[in-house]
């Protein structure tokens, strides 16, 4: 049984008595055919039309010999097994075929079945050889594959870290938060340690600690160390990245072995520098790091730009709007500042009860805006003297939603608007315009509903006279549970009783 498979075989030789030996071997055979050419040109042109799997060619032909043809026949195809056919085989001939890509010599005179075996033989060389070569080329391929997944891996994390970036630094409401978590990401993505980042006061080129991050307690210190802080200057002089190895020889005495400093710009102007800081000898950085660290001061600068955008928006909507409060308080003379104190008693409950600092910014907000929407009612209602009938009544009851919506109506406010919403709620749920209950009010509206019930116990109104203090803080404390939250309550007459808040703010 062979090994190979069906073969078309080319025998070239100018005798015809060898040709016709081959021929009449091959001609019954079920393995093989048999195509025949006498010399070199006529041996191509068989070439050409009909493919062949094996060439058999004489050594001396008359035009062109067995090596000629060898050499053509290998340059259309560099596969094809090729036996060489002499009678006299010399050294030099036989090198020569073999350095054109001849596989195998057979000598004249041979038997016939001699044929059979080269060809079996020269076949299994092949076998071998193709599958080396596949070999090779999936040894390459692998390898190639093997630095595709590399690549791809490398992209696919600087991806993730990029997207890491930029959902980590969004917007913010204040720029305090966003420096904070700049000092605190700029750790993550680069695995340093400890993180400064300093604000840069331009008249005098001095750098000033604004946040700083440091993965343990005992590298915490929020005074910035000499060196760091003359690398984050030469970073912002040479406009980017400056980096600090520990030298042994400096005498030194730091936990850090490395750092990079890089400048943190707002439309091409230095606001400060970021300074990351490693600890551990050998711990640098990579070019991948500071990429990482430029691409995130490049980011955060953008939530800074439009941070300032928004506060300066929010300042410009509040003036404005401010400015309808203080018309409508103009044209009730018994309401003049009435909202102001408001919003000052309402800081100064809020405060006892330990609100936040954005709280209170909230509470003083929302207390200078809360009665707004009283621009939508007509002064027929709002500056008559004698009791309201339902309908006037009703109509005022509007004015938290019309407030609400005149605040909210830039979306950017939406705490703000909650709380006017709800300044006219109930504790016990019997309050306007959602007669929601408890603390299901919004906490800051429950402490300016205190505070504004109080200021308007305090002052004369268009059908009543003004109440004092005292009696003011026995309604509070009488209602408490009831229209105020009980807390807010206690937490006001504590206040009053301390002389903290009076009618004389
Ligand atoms: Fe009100």
């Amino acid at each position: 049984m062979s090994m190979h498979d069906y073969l078309k075989i080319l025998a070239v030789d100018d005798d015809p008595g060898v040709l016709n030996v081959f021929k009449t071997y091959f001609e019954h055979s079920d393995q093989y055919s048999i195509v025949t050419a006498s010399d070199g040109p006529s041996a191509l042109d068989v070439f050409s039309k009909e493919q062949p799997d094996f060439l058999f060619t004489d050594l001396a032909m008359p035009g062109m010999d067995g090596i000629a043809l060898s050499k053509r026949i290998l340059e259309m195809d560099n596969t094809i097994p090729i036996v060489v056919m002499t009678a006299y085989p010399s050294m030099e001939s036989t090198i020569m075929a073999l350095q054109t890509g001849v596989s195998d010599f057979i000598v004249k005179p041979f038997k016939i079945r001699d044929v059979d075996f080269i060809i079996e033989k020269v076949m299994a060389q092949k076998e071998i050889m193709v599958e080396n070569l596949l070999l090779k080329s999936q040894h390459a391929r692998k390898k190639e594959l093997e630095k595709i997944n590399m690549e791809l891996a490398a992209t696919v994390e600087e991806m993730e870290k990029l997207n890491f970036i930029l959902r980590k630094v969004d917007w913010k409401k204040n720029s305090g938060e966003l420096f904070d978590q700049l000092t605190n990401i700029s750790c993550e993505i680069s695995g340093g340690h400890l993180c400064y980042f300093q604000l840069l006061d331009d008249s005098t080129g001095s750098l000033y600690p604004l946040a700083h991050h440091a993965v343990t307690e005992e590298l915490d210190n929020e005074d910035v160390p000499d060196f760091l802080d003359a690398l984050a200057k030469q970073s912002l002089d040479k406009a980017g990245p400056a980096i600090w190895g520990k030298d042994p020889a400096s005498g030194l005495i730091t936990p850090l072995h490395a750092a990079v400093a890089i400048p943190f710009n707002i439309k091409d102007k230095p606001l400060g520098a970021i300074t990351v800081c490693k600890t551990g000898p050998g711990n640098g950085f990579s070019e991948q790091d500071l990429h990482y660290l430029s691409f995130l001061g490049k980011r955060a600068a953008l939530v800074v730009e439009n941070t300032a955008l928004y506060e300066n928006l929010c300042q410009n909507l509040f003036s404005t709007l401010y400015a309808f409060v203080e018309a409508i308080e103009a044209r009730d003379p018994y309401t003049k500042q009435h909202s102001a104190r408001v919003a000052d008693i309402s800081c100064i409950i809020g405060e006892h009860l330990g609100c936040s600092a954005r709280e209170l910014d909230l509470l003083d907000f929302s207390g200078k805006l809360h009665d707004i929407g009283k621009i939508g009612v007509r002064d027929k209602i709002l500056l008559k003297e004698a009791q309201l009938d339902e309908e006037e009544f009703r109509i005022i009851k509007t004015h938290p939603e019309i407030g609400a919506n005149i605040v909210g109506h830039m979306g950017l406010l939406k705490e703000e608007t909650q709380v006017i919403l709800h300044h006219h709620e109930r504790w016990d749920g019997e309050g306007y315009p959602n007669k929601v209950g408890g603390e299901d009010i919004p906490f800051l509206s429950r402490i300016m509903t205190v505070a504004d019930a109080f200021d308007a116990l305090t002052s004369d109104r268009a059908y009543r006279k003004k109440v004092d203090d005292a009696a003011a803080c026995e309604i509070v404390k009488k209602n408490a549970g009831a229209q105020f939250d009980p807390v807010v309550a206690e937490a006001f007459l504590d206040l009053a009783a301390q002389g903290k808040v009076t009618s004389s703010l």
